[in-house]
């Protein structure tokens, strides 16, 4: 087996997402969201479930930062409900009041994390848009930039000194892909043209916040999260490998170019003729300086040419094992990808801010959860970073997906990505074996 070895000050985190956990829907004043809405689209999420009460975070967040500093975790990375921030925000009277309960709310958890010694490491976006907001458009139209740059400086303002490190938006990738275009995703739309404005305001979004965030004249480091598609060749035909550069493009580069001032991909802006709503001074606004990237890598897919897609490219079948979710254990891609990013970013520090695997799990009679298959998963992914890092390559932080297990969007809560077991009908948490995988791998590695 290879020895993971990190470095003095690598940092060990957990993550969840704000909708995922916290329940409380109707409490604390929080207004609607895109999910809201769409978990009530009959058809659209497993068993019409939703996040009214989740896993209760919103009132156990304390029980629960408390369990992940006895695993030794270092790190908490949430998400900042939009909705329970500017519950009255729309496009047309402005942002309406701050909710003194939202902010209340994550300043006590941050309060909580740093009494225990961790840091906290927030997501300004992940996912859940005030529903007032989608009915104007959402992120297909361009009054939305205004509206998250308002909301990021309300986190700034309010939040700013508990926060430690800021994550703009959580894998806008699927905001724009899975939400306007596949519509598997809140708002549940398929529409390719809006998925292409989608692209550009939530990356012109993402550099407003950070040119805001720099006005404030804090000091803790700010970036973005990705979730790279980076799908290797099926074959090393050259229809197959312009295939998946095809798709990396469309999937990836549209993102991750333009924030690293390389502007829109050819591939898609001269082949496919997506035509992004650009105004003059927005490409430097996008390529505004970030202090780290975010990846959240879980699995890699070969793709080969199809003249009949849209795109002229499909996935293919794959040969490794599969997690509860389908997706391919695949650690050599990971560690490709990482290769990748770190070719093309310069040298930004990298964070690993989700990587996980989603398992049937089931209590055993006295509450223990012995996910063998996740432990696996997790340590030949975290050989990659540590072998990645012995080369030197930047990767600053591992944050594990997911705390608790949660909602998992259209799947509800069918799928268990958590390193803690809950059993929804008590909220009662398990520690599985891969928390205390985590517990000795901090306690021998961690500084
Ligand atoms: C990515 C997302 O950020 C998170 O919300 C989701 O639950 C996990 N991946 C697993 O699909």
């Amino acid at each position: 087996m290879e020895k993971l070895e990190f470095p003095d000050g690598f940092v060990w985190g957990a993550a969840t997402a704000s909708f995922q956990v916290e329940g409380a829907a109707h409490e604390g004043g929080r207004s609607e969201s895109i999910w809201d809405v769409f978990c009530r689209r009959p058809g659209a999420v497993y068993a019409g479930e939703n996040g009214d009460v989740a896993c209760d975070h919103y009132h156990r967040y304390k029980e629960d930062i408390a369990l992940m500093a006895e695993l030794g975790f270092q790190s908490y990375r949430f998400s900042i409900a939009w909705p329970r921030i500017l519950p009255g925000m729309t496009p047309d009277a402005g942002t309406g009041a701050v909710s003194k309960e939202g902010v209340a709310y994550y300043r006590s958890l941050c309060e909580e994390l740093h009494a225990r010694g961790m840091s906290a490491t927030a997501t300004i976006y992940h996912w859940d848009l005030p529903q007032a907001l989608q009915d104007r458009g959402g992120w297909a139209e361009r009054f939305i930039v205004d509206a998250f740059e308002a909301y990021a400086q309300v986190c700034f303002a309010e939040l700013g000194d508990m926060v430690d490190r800021w994550i703009t938006l959580n894998e806008p990738y699927c905001s724009a892909w899975l939400g306007y275009d596949e519509g598997v995703h809140a708002p549940g739309i398929r529409d390719l043209d809006q998925a292409v404005r989608a692209v550009h305001h939530l990356n012109l979004a993402h550099g407003r916040a950070v040119r805001a965030y720099r006005q404030t004249g804090l000091a803790a480091p700010i970036g973005i999260t990705w979730n790279p598609q980076t799908p290797r060749s099926a074959t090393a035909r050259e229809a197959d490998r312009k295939a998946a550069l095809t798709a990396r493009a469309v999937e990836t580069d549209v993102f991750i170019y333009p924030v690293l001032g390389r502007g829109y991909p050819e591939i898609v802006t001269k082949e496919l003729g997506f035509s992004f709503p650009v105004k003059d001074g927005d490409m430097d606004i996008i390529a505004e300086k970030i202090d780290f990237i975010g990846v959240n890598y879980y699995t890699e897919n070969p793709v080969a040419f199809d003249p009949a897609a849209r795109f002229k490219y499909r996935v293919q079948p794959s040969w490794e094992d599969v997690s509860a979710m389908g997706w391919y254990t695949v650690p050599e891609g990971f560690e490709r990808q990482l290769r990748w990013l770190a070719s093309l970013s310069g040298g930004i520090p990298l964070f690993i801010t989700e990587n996980g695997y989603a398992r049937d799990d089931r209590p055993d009679p006295s509450g223990r959860v012995h996910d063998r298959e996740r432990i696996d998963y997790t340590r030949r992914h975290l050989a990659v970073c540590s072998r990645l890092i012995r080369e030197g390559i930047a990767i600053k932080g591992y944050y594990a997906w997911s705390f608790l297990d949660n909602f998992e969007w259209a799947y509800g809560y069918s799928k268990r990505f958590g390193i803690v077991y809950v059993d929804y009908a008590t909220q009662k948490r398990y520690p599985k074996d891969s928390a205390y995988f985590f517990r000795d791998l901090i306690a021998l590695t961690g500084a």
